[in-house]
């Protein structure tokens, strides 16, 4: 029997979708080359913003065809947008080939969904609330270098345009002591680079086996020294009004966390900020910036931008690009704010229209780019410390990542994926960096 497993969003569901695939493969199930060789789909989806949610519908009209070919095709739709509320019902009737429903809560009772619907009973089953993390889940990881570590799940933040809290419900951490036997075990498996999954890492508020309290910046700190031997830890996602001096600390004084932090501002207008229920000023972000760049001058920031939410004026708009520029991004992440059923963003009467908030996109964009192709020439001459992930034999190129995250390609005669190597970048081309080994 073979499976496919298509994910939609954020690092979260990949990790998610690895459990999916570790449940599958207890029972004996093997990944399937094509759609149309599967016995069992999963589309394990993600209701962020409407585009992600049309393509998914969209997909769903494929696999409809392929259950028309083949009637005995198991598909099962979970994840972010089958939480939502009333969400099953709605798939229900648009989709009554769907085989099994669930939600974000109930990810760990996969096995018995499949269970049922290999016995020709429809599952559709989400549950209101949360639980406990589930723990000692089958995980069948991906293939590469880097393996991912849950350290705590949901949001207490309710960003007035997010579906989030409403859909992973609120914060609840892992006990520290699973996080770091998580990662022991990934290094003796020969994992070179793990990254601390939550929706708000900065939250993590764990607790050792002595019952102890446990911060982010200590679980950081601890994380990064498990093994004797070089590996990296990334961590994401943080949110400014939680990203703690201590937290700084241990990232310059780690040198197994690489110095790149990923903190989204979404906007550089105080007035737009406090609407989005941000906790924080441009002015505050800013000065965590300052912060993390006076121990670490040549630490890679990336972040999340939104424009076009409501009430956003040309004003609230410049003050966003003037952050930008001073920001100076190596890699930002770019959004058009879109309106997400319960959140309290949908009920405002302000809300922009698509041709404004597309013709801001397009600026922002713009910006950002020719930021980033400065920032990558500036990085020509240097030279940088690369995990190397990928091996092509027969153009003899090895593929890498930096420490701030930016794809590097180089030729080697030899393999040297899940190798650290030292490169200096020669050129940049389509913002990806091209080098020498050293
Ligand atoms: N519309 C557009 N972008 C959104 N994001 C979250 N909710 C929305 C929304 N309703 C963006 C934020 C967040 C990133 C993961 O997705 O920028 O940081
Ligand atoms: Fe959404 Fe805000 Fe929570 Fe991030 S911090 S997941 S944007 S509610």
């Amino acid at each position: 029997m073979l499976y496919r497993i298509v994910t939609y969003g954020c690092q979260m569901n990949v990790h998610e979708s690895e459990k999916l695939a570790g449940i599958l493969e207890l029972r004996g199930f093997l990944p399937a080359e094509r759609d149309s060789d599967a016995d069992v789909i999963v589309i394990n989806t993600c209701c962020i913003r409407e585009n992600a949610e049309n393509r998914i519908l969209g997909n769903l009209g494929f696999v409809k065809k392929l259950k028309e070919e083949n009637r005995n095709l198991i598909v099962a739709v979970c994840g972010c947008m089958a939480q939502q509320d009333g969400a099953a019902e709605r798939l229900k009737a648009r989709c009554p080939f769907i085989n099994i429903i669930f939600g974000t809560h109930n990810l760990a009772e996969f096995g018995a969904y499949l269970d049922k619907a290999m016995a020709g009973k429809k599952v559709s089953e989400v549950w209101p609330q949360e639980g406990e993390p589930a723990e000692g889940l089958p995980v069948k990881r991906g293939e590469g270098v880097n393996a991912w570590v849950n350290i705590m799940y949901g949001c207490d933040n309710f960003c007035t345009y997010c579906v989030v809290p409403y859909v992973r419900g609120r914060e609840r951490s892992r006990k520290s002591e699973l996080v770091l036997d998580d990662i022991k075990r990934l290094l003796d498996e020969g994992f070179k680079e793990i990254t601390l999954l939550g929706q708000n890492v900065n939250s993590y508020s764990g607790t050792d086996a002595d019952g102890n309290y446990v911060n982010f910046a200590s679980l950081l700190e601890q994380a990064a020294n498990v093994s004797a031997q070089k590996y990296r830890v990334r961590f994401t996602t943080s949110h400014p009004k939680d990203f703690s001096d201590e937290v700084i600390r241990v990232i310059s004084d780690s040198p197994n966390v690489p110095e790149f932090i990923h903190l989204p501002a979404q906007s550089g207008s105080d007035r737009i900020l406090k609407a989005m229920n941000r906790k924080y000023t441009a002015a505050d972000y800013l000065g965590r910036i300052d912060a993390i760049k006076k121990l670490m001058p040549d630490a890679g920031i990336s972040g999340d931008i939104m424009v076009g939410f409501p009430g956003e004026t040309e004003e609230d708009f410049l003050d966003t690009l003037r952050l930008v520029e001073s920001v100076r991004y190596i890699n930002l992440f770019t959004f058009i704010y879109s309106k997400r059923r319960g959140t309290v963003a949908a009920s405002m009467d302000n809300q922009i229209d698509r041709i404004t908030a597309l013709g801001r996109f397009q600026r922002l964009v713009n910006l950002q780019t020719s930021i980033g192709l400065e920032l990558a020439a500036a990085a020509v001459g240097k030279t940088l410390e690369v995990l190397c992930d990928a091996y092509t034999a027969k153009t003899r190129l090895s593929r890498g990542k930096t420490a701030s995250g930016k794809i590097i390609w180089f030729k080697s005669d030899t393999e040297l994926t899940g190798q650290f190597v030292n490169v200096n970048v020669t050129h940049v081309k389509n913002s990806n960096l091209y080098g020498e080994l050293i």
